[in-house]
């Protein structure tokens, strides 16, 4: 049984004083909770959420890195950096990174081998825009997308990537995917996945959904046979929110108890 992942990627939001308010709050809401939950924060907010969340079963993420251990790329972060400050997530491959900051798909793989290298296991995101979903040429995206980030990667390091489908229509839109075609996607990456690596390898990795994740969707979503979680960004930002996404479960004990 794979356990579920709930992650929240915070963007370009919140100081580290908004971070210690929102762990002050956020802590306790969670404290029961059996899910892995990651919050991938800006590089400016780690050291806050690292002491914040100081035994406790939270883990902290970054949203990037620089897969160079050092050297003359001003303003970057390596990933020895991160590592040394016992960072063990970072998303990789964000389609806001892939549009905005020109990632391709050699570069993202770059970056995964060199997470793996240093203990950081990287949150994948691969996805198809509007515009292929309609030229019905999403599940060939998705892919392409699968076998070019992970060329060359072993087996066991690959068992342990966790991987968001994120069709960019559904990022920050309010437009959620079904949870068919959610469940669907997810499935098609376990298949390639299956392809590459075997069975073992396939049933082990996690495959999270994300675009648009609420608390009121986010039970049916999660609940699906091939979706291992979510990637949440907008939801993410409240403690509330995004305690009753990683609460899916309990809310649901809770309105059975109520009835
Ligand atoms: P959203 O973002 O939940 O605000 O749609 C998801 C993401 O970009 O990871």
């Amino acid at each position: 049984m794979r356990n579920k992942v709930i992650a929240g990627n915070w963007k370009m939001n919140h100081s580290p004083i908004d971070t210690r308010n929102f762990f002050g709050k956020f802590n306790d809401l969670v404290k029961e909770n059996n899910h892995e939950i990651i919050l991938c924060v800006p590089y400016i907010d780690v050291a806050a959420a690292l002491e914040s969340t100081e035994n406790t079963n939270i883990k902290i993420g970054t949203q990037n890195l620089n897969h160079e251990v050092a050297g003359a790329l001003t303003g970057d972060v390596s990933v020895k950096m991160l590592e040394d400050i016992g960072i063990k997530y970072s998303v990789i491959g964000h389609s806001e990174r892939r549009q905005y900051h020109n990632e391709t798909d050699d570069f993202v793989n770059l970056k995964i081998k060199a997470a793996f290298d240093h203990d950081i296991v990287p949150i994948l995101c691969v996805g198809e825009t509007l515009y292929e979903r309609e030229l019905g040429i999403a599940k060939e995206k998705i892919i392409i997308q699968i076998r070019k980030d992970l060329e060359g990667l072993p087996a066991n390091f690959a068992r342990k990537i966790i991987i968001a489908y994120e069709p960019i229509w559904a990022i920050g839109t309010g437009k959620t995917a079904s949870k068919e075609d959610a469940n669907e996607a997810c499935k098609l990456i376990r298949e390639e996945i299956r392809k590459m690596y075997g069975n073992d390898v396939a049933e082990e990795v996690r495959v999270l959904y994300g675009g648009s994740v609420k608390p009121t969707n986010a039970q049916e979503l999660f609940g699906m046979s091939d979706i291992d979680g979510g990637l949440v960004g907008g939801a993410s930002l409240e403690p509330d929110s995004f305690a009753q996404i990683a609460n899916f479960d309990k809310f649901s004990m809770n309105i059975g108890e109520m009835i």
